[in-house]
């Protein structure tokens, strides 16, 4: 197997990082929280809360307050029956997350990012788990930007709100109101000027072992496989979970239901055959049974092996 590994170490990082950790706070009017509706199959509606607060601490918690009172639908007896009906008349929900702090201290000022988050959500006392990617923006020293990169879709079935949507339609005497809503968040952080008191001592930095390409261009190309494929563990979908694929034997996956050749095929993934493979799926191992072209770039290749490493940690 030959594979082009180069070693680096985190120590570089966590020193230019250290020292900028800092608590970070929600600046509530440069924040926004936004969903939006559709009632009648045809009338589209943004709605909003005005109120967020929380905060990022020095070890990257954020901790995001939502207070449900301030929702604005730009109708008053509409906002009335959302907090009595909907709402329960609770006053706030709460998004909490992990943040990888010393990425976010280490973002030079006018520089962007894109990062995942893994969120969750406690609105009513149903934890709802969120994922999104995340867009990160360092205006200033100060100041650190963040919007969800897309919207991310919430089913009001799954937040617990279903019966009090009902309810609403029915006193609304609506026919018909969508299920799932797009939510989209910006959120502007800024520091108090309190920079941390002691240096954090910083934690032996694990020797990272990586693949000579770039993760984050790696990441966009996997948008090509992200139909079939996911990258998280035991997760199959129309392929293979690809969680830990380099350096596993072909049709390792328990529970995956292969095809005849990929099962029988007496290959180990490697740099070496992952690059044939993506180059020409079906000359590499005549039928198989994933229906993909190949990839034509052999630096979208070798970016794509970077961010498969990246995720099997
Ligand atoms: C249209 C769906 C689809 C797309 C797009 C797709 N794959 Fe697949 N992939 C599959 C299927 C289905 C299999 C299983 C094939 C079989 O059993 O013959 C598979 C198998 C694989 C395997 C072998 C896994 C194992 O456990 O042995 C690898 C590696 C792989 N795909 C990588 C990729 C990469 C990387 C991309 C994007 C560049 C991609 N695939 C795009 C459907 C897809």
């Amino acid at each position: 197997m030959v594979k082009t590994f180069f070693r680096t170490s985190a120590m570089l990082l966590l020193l230019s990082g250290s020292a900028l950790a800092q608590n970070w706070t929600v600046d509530s009017d440069n924040s926004r929280l936004s969903y939006g509706t559709i009632k009648k199959n045809s009338v589209g509606e943004v709605n909003s809360f005005e109120k967020l607060s929380g905060s990022v601490s020095e070890d990257g918690k954020l901790q995001l307050k939502i207070d449900l009172g301030s929702v604005e639908t730009n109708i008053d007896i509409r906002n009335e029956r959302m907090r009595q009906i909907v709402f329960q008349s609770i006053g706030s929900a709460d998004l909490t997350a992990q943040l990888d702090a010393a990425e976010l201290s280490q973002l030079a000022v006018g520089a962007t990012t894109v990062v995942d988050l893994e969120a969750t959500l406690n609105l009513l006392g149903t934890e709802i788990p969120v994922e999104t990617e995340v867009f990160v923006a360092r205006i200033s020293d100060s100041k650190v930007l963040a919007t969800t990169n897309d919207m991310v879709f919430l089913g009001t079935e799954e937040a617990g709100v279903n019966a009090g949507v009902d309810q609403l339609k029915t006193l609304a005497k609506l026919n018909g109101i969508t299920r799932t809503v797009p939510v989209t968040l910006r959120l502007m952080l800024t520091t108090e000027g309190k920079q941390a008191a002691a240096e954090p001592v910083a934690a032996p930095a694990p020797v990272q072992v990586a693949f000579a390409g770039d993760v984050k261009a790696g990441k966009k190309v996997f948008k090509k496989c992200k139909a079939c494929h996911s990258v998280k563990e035991g997760q199959n979908n129309v392929g293979p979970s690809l969680h830990g694929v380099i350096g596993r034997q072909a049709a390792a996956v328990e529970g995956f239901k292969y095809s005849k050749v990929m099962a029988n095929a007496d290959v180990t993934w490697d740099t070496e055959s992952l690059t044939e493979f993506l180059t020409k799926p079906k000359k590499f191992l005549p039928k198989n049974r994933m229906a993909f072209a190949g990839l034509k770039k052999p630096a979208d290749i070798e970016n794509l092996l970077a961010y498969l490493d990246s995720t099997s940690k």
